[in-house]
């Protein structure tokens, strides 16, 4: 990727929820450029196949950080093992969704949720901005979501937590700028993962084209350094950037109607997630 200015980032570069989808990409991608790659995800077996993968193919080191992000004592357990790396790139990755009837949903859940998609990351972009800050050059990249540019019915509160993050990051994409930090916030649309593999929505009944991990973590790296936001995918920026034009309520309002007629049966009839 002859874009991709590896001397600013230095030579380790954090990612969380690299054990999968996206994350795992930018972790082959970053490897592909010669950075080491401090991993971070619940699955020490996909840790672990990931180092020996990375070592194999790029000669490159991973270290493996086993940890639940939506446990608030993780945060000190990640910023431990990374004490004396020379980390110059942080990507915040890790997210999960949680699909149906936001009042229908358990309360537990959502607080898992909002403390996996937006406390962790900002947490993350607390400890790692100020030391990328004082490093005086390096990269933050927060992994949100084209659900993040308006309301969305149906997946509410996700959208919310993504909206939080698109929020933050462009705008320390400006406070970080003069100690030399890049911030992104990189914001696929439907993208083939198990996140979506598993979701509770038929998604050939949304107007939809997915992209795979390898084509969303390109679109990220290359527009590090150069933008605030990058939507992944022609189709999706032309959605993102419709919005601008609509009054705010005409977008939700369709999503709405979109989104409850692609919910998975068992989840409509009961209104609740399963
Ligand atoms: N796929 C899409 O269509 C799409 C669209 C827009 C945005 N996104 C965003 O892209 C990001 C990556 O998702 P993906 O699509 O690549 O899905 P994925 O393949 O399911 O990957 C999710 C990653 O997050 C990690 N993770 C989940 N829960 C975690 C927890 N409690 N603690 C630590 N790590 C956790 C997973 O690792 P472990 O399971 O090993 O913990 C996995 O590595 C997410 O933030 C998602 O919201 C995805």
């Amino acid at each position: 990727m002859e874009t991709f200015q590896q001397g600013k980032y230095g030579s380790w570069a954090l990612i969380t929820g690299a054990t999968s989808g996206i994350g795992r990409e930018l972790a082959r991608q970053l490897a592909a450029n010669h950075m080491h790659i401090v991993a971070v995800g619940r699955r020490q077996a996909r840790l672990d196949e990931l180092a020996i993968e990375l070592k194999a193919q790029f000669g490159v080191t991973v270290l493996s950080v086993p940890a639940d992000l939506r446990d608030p004592l993780a945060i000190q357990a990640i910023v431990s093992s990374t004490e004396g790396l020379d980390i110059g790139l942080v990507i915040l990755n890790a997210g999960a969704e949680l699909t149906g009837s936001f009042v229908h949903a358990d309360e537990t859940a959502h607080l898992q949720l909002v403390q996996l998609n937006a406390v962790a990351p900002m947490q993350l972009a607390h400890y790692y901005g100020g030391r990328l800050a004082a490093r005086g050059r390096g990269g933050l990249m927060f992994v949100s979501s084209l659900f993040a540019y308006q309301g969305v019915p149906y997946v509410a509160h996700y959208a919310a937590t993504k909206a939080y993050l698109l929020s933050l990051g462009e705008a320390l994409h400006v406070e970080l700028k003069p100690y030399g930090v890049d911030v992104l916030v990189l914001s696929p649309g439907l993208t083939n993962t198990e996140m979506t593999a598993n979701m509770a929505l038929d998604f050939s009944k949304l107007p939809l084209i997915p992209q795979q991990p390898q084509q969303v973590a390109v679109a990220g790296l290359q527009a590090l350094g150069k933008k605030a936001t990058v939507v992944s995918g022609f189709l999706n920026k032309v959605m993102a950037w419709e919005n601008r034009l609509l009054p705010r309520s005409t977008p939700v309002s369709l999503l709405g109607f979109l989104l409850k007629r692609a919910l998975k049966g068992e989840i409509r009839s009961e209104g609740r997630v399963a």
